[in-house]
C-alpha cells in the first residue's frame, strides 16, 4: 500500500474545505494538513489528496503557490477535492498547473456545495477510502 496525504487551504470561519479534508483523511486513515502547517510534503506521497475553494473567482494565492512549487518527484498522483459556491474552477485551475509539471492528476475529483458540508461528510470519507490506495 501506498503512502497517502492529504492537504488543504481552508481560508473562511467555517472551514468547509477543512472539513471535508478531515473526512476524507479519515477515509483514507490519515490526517489532514493545512498548507499553513506544513507548506511542502517531507516525505513523497503515493497518493496526495488536494482541495481548495475559490475567492472571488480565484483560488488562494497560497494554494496555487503550493501547486506551482511542488516537486513533480514528491507525488505519485494528485486527487484532487473542492468546496464552493457554484465554481469548480479551482479544480480547473489545479489541473491545468499540474498537467504542465507532468504531475498524473486523477479525472475524478470530490466536490461539495459551501451550504451542503454535513450532507457530504459520508460521501468524503467513501470518496477518501476509495481513492486513497
Ligand atoms: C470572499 C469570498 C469569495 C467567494 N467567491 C466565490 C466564487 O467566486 N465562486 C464560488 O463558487 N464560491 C465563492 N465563494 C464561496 C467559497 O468558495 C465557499 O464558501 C468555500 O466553501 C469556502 O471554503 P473554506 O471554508 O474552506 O474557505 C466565496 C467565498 C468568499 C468568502
Amino acid at each position: 500500500m501506498g503512502r497517502v496525504e492529504v492537504r488543504y487551504c481552508s481560508r473562511t470561519k467555517f472551514g468547509n474545505t477543512r472539513r471535508i479534508a478531515e473526512a476524507i483523511a479519515e477515509g483514507a486513515s490519515v490526517n489532514a494538513v493545512s498548507i499553513d502547517d506544513e507548506p511542502r510534503l517531507s516525505e513523497k506521497a503515493d497518493i496526495l489528496f488536494l482541495g481548495g475553494a475559490p475567492y472571488a473567482n480565484i483560488m488562494a494565492p497560497e494554494l496555487r503557490q503550493y501547486a506551482e512549487e511542488l516537486d513533480p518527484d514528491m507525488v505519485g498522483k494528485i486527487v484532487l477535492f473542492t468546496t464552493s459556491n457554484w465554481s469548480r474552477r479551482t479544480v480547473m485551475a489545479l489541473k491545468k498547473i499540474f498537467k504542465e509539471k507532468g504531475i498524473t492528476v486523477a479525472e475524478d475529483y470530490f466536490y461539495a456545495h459551501m451550504l451542503n458540508i454535513d450532507g457530504k461528510i459520508e460521501a468524503a470519507k467513501q470518496f477518501g477510502a476509495e481513492n486513497g490506495v
